[in-house]
């Protein structure tokens, strides 16, 4: 048996929330329902925050009131304060993803809160979740670069994970939100990053702004990651990243990992054909590579 990579499917999160196309709630529920079929035991659902600040997400208690429920499949959202894990455990969610942003300028922009602010919401909403038997995972957001800061110091990165590893989450994600990180990079990240957090899961949020996405991954493969986001047809970005552009295409990953010799429970021609349908469903072309060359060629 190969060994397992898990994909957390983050496209009607991360993948929607700054896209220019407004999917209706049944649109949103379609895309869950095809990811499912397609075999994604983890999906990144909504978000719980504010509607001013994410339009996109003001609908999220309705598409978790949409979607297919099975003891397989196990729904994420993100919630960033009190308000947002309240309604997560209200809407159902199994579990609660947070963030933390690693500077300072981005953590502003994006919650209206410093870095330490965060780092104690996120004790909160992790008290919370718990409390009402939900899963945690909480990101380290900007880890490889700052739209607004530059280079990002991996000392404090390290600092911050080490004071998340205190609430114990289920997962710890590190993410290169806007796609600026390298091999050599990640590595060293993913290897402080277990120091500091022993024994707690680590997984890989990667987008592919400058193309090293798929490096990326392979980079923290080889330290031992086993679970990556990703997002079909690679949509996504973030509103308050100038120029952050798709999350790892999925089905790019998946070729990928696949060809490694890694199984993920996904059905790549599946994965393809939502995201050729997504395409439909958005009214513009997605990134990925692997939707436009299909799956390893089979011989004529
Ligand atoms: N759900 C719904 N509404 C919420 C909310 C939530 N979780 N949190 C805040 N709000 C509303 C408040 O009701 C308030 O509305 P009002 O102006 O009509 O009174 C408004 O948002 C501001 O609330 P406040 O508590 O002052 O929050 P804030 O302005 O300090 O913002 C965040 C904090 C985190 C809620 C906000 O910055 C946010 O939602 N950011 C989104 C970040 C994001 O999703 N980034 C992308 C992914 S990392
Ligand atoms: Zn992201």
């Amino acid at each position: 048996m190969s060994e397992r990579i898990q994909i957390v499917e983050v496209a009607p999160r991360d993948g929607l929330q700054a896209d220019p196309a407004d999917l209706s709630t049944a649109q949103k529920v379609e895309l869950i329902e095809r990811l499912v079929a397609a075999g994604h035991t983890r999906i990144e659902a909504t978000s719980f925050v504010s509607p001013k600040a994410v339009p996109k997400m003001a609908d999220g208690d309705a598409v978790m009131a949409g979607v297919p429920r099975s003891a397989e499949v196990s729904y994420s959202a993100l919630a960033l304060n009190q308000r947002g894990v309240e309604r997560a455990i209200e809407a159902g969610v199994d579990e609660v993803c947070g963030v933390v942003v690693a500077t300072e300028a981005f953590s502003q922009a994006n919650q209206r809160a410093t870095v330490a602010e965060s780092v104690q919401r996120w004790r909160d909403i992790s008290d919370a979740a718990r409390a009402s038997g939900v899963k945690t995972a909480v990101t380290v957001s900007a880890v490889c670069g700052c739209p607004y800061e530059g280079r990002v110091d991996a000392e404090s990165v390290f600092d911050i994970v080490g004071e998340l590893a205190e609430t114990q989450p289920d997962e710890l994600a590190l993410a290169d939100t806007i796609g600026a990180g390298v091999p050599t990079r990640v590595a060293e990240l993913f290897a402080g990053a277990r120091e500091r957090a022993p024994g707690i899961a680590l997984r890989g949020h990667f987008h592919n702004t400058r193309n090293t996405a798929l490096a990326n991954i392979a980079a923290a493969i080889d330290t031992g990651v086993r679970v990556f986001d990703s997002s079909v047809g690679g949509v996504g970005g973030c509103p308050f990243a100038p120029k952050a552009t798709g999350n790892v295409a999925t089905e790019d990953v998946v070729y990928l990992v696949h060809e490694m010799g890694y199984d993920t429970g996904l059905d790549l021609d599946a994965l393809i054909e939502t995201s050729t349908w997504l395409e439909t469903q958005l009214g513009h072309g997605v990134p990925s590579l692997v939707a436009k060359a299909g799956g390893f060629p089979t011989p004529k």
